[in-house]
């Protein structure tokens, strides 16, 4: 890639997870100091090299990555396939912050996730990966908005809590609690608050396993239409291999490693998916 122009500026100040800000409050009220311009990204979002992971040592050694490429490019949606077992959730951890690898390297923006202390990888997962597990991890006592403000109230540049719950299609369930709301809303409304904080990454893991397909349809509507309005990264594991559809790229694992990996041609909509 060549350099033109006037010099960018400082690219890699911007992405200084770990530099402590001198003046706290100054630092509250800029937006987003460790975010890296859209319109200055080069390369993938992320570069994934070598990626190893193995759990216990010796005979019980399980050997959950074993070398892991992969590219994956801004606001892309790839799709992680592939059996129990195969490496799909240590590795999708591993990217989002959340468990380190044994080997190998994880590149966010040009910064490897290696090289981060506990408190910079911590900073790392708050400002820009939204997670969504199988369980949908509410807080029962909390009203859907106020599960939402949980991370609103702490996020640097967060969308109101109405705003995110709207954009999963749960507008007029915002006043309800979970116990008062199918499986497939609860899901919805932890993507809305997942996604509250505006992060640039959403990783999903079997963010269906739970549900019926017409509520997991209702959910990966949610999912693409974030994905659509705020042009986030999307990585969603699933077992079921018809979701691939709605991917740019399906990914498939296969005992620690990628076994295959196909592109779409185009993004099928969710409502047109079955299974
Ligand atoms: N914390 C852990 N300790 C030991 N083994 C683990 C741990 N997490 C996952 N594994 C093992 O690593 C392998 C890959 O697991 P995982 O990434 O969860 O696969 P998948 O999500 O594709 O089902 C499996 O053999 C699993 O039992
Ligand atoms: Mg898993």
């Amino acid at each position: 890639m060549t350099k033109a122009g006037p010099p960018a500026p400082n690219v890699t100040a911007g992405l200084a997870f770990g530099a402590a800000p001198r003046d706290p409050a100054r630092a509250m009220s800029d937006r987003s100091p460790s975010r890296l311009p859209p319109s200055q990204a080069a390369g993938p979002l992320f570069a994934i090299r070598g990626l190893t992971k193995v759990y216990g040592e010796g005979a019980a050694a399980v050997h959950a990555l074993r070398g892991v490429d992969l590219e994956i490019a801004r606001a892309e949606m790839i799709v992680l396939l592939g059996p129990s077992g195969s490496g799909k959730s240590t590795f999708l951890n591993i990217v989002g912050g959340l468990d380190r690898p044994s080997a190998g390297e994880v590149f966010f923006a040009g910064r490897e996730l290696g090289t981060m202390s506990g408190g910079e990888l911590t900073r790392y997962r708050r400002d820009h990966i939204g997670f969504v597990f199988q369980f949908y991890n509410l807080i029962p006592s909390l009203t859907a908005r106020e599960n939402v403000e949980v991370v609103t109230d702490i996020a640097q540049s967060p969308m109101k809590a109405d705003d995110a719950l709207a954009l999963v299609g749960l507008g007029d369930r915002r006043g309800h609690f979970p116990a008062q709301l199918s499986g497939g809303e609860q899901q919805r409304v932890a993507i809305a608050r997942a996604i509250a904080k505006r992060p640039e990454v959403l990783l999903c893991d079997e963010p269906t396993g739970a549900l019926d397909s017409k509520t997991g349809i209702a959910v990966l509507e949610a999912i693409a239409n974030v994905s659509a309005e705020l042009a986030a990264t999307v990585a969603i594991i699933t077992h079921n291999a018809a979701i691939g559809a709605m991917a740019d790229r399906i990914v498939r694992f296969a005992d620690g490693r990628i076994a295959e990996i196909e592109a779409n041609r185009s993004r099928a909509a969710p409502a047109t998916l079955s299974w």
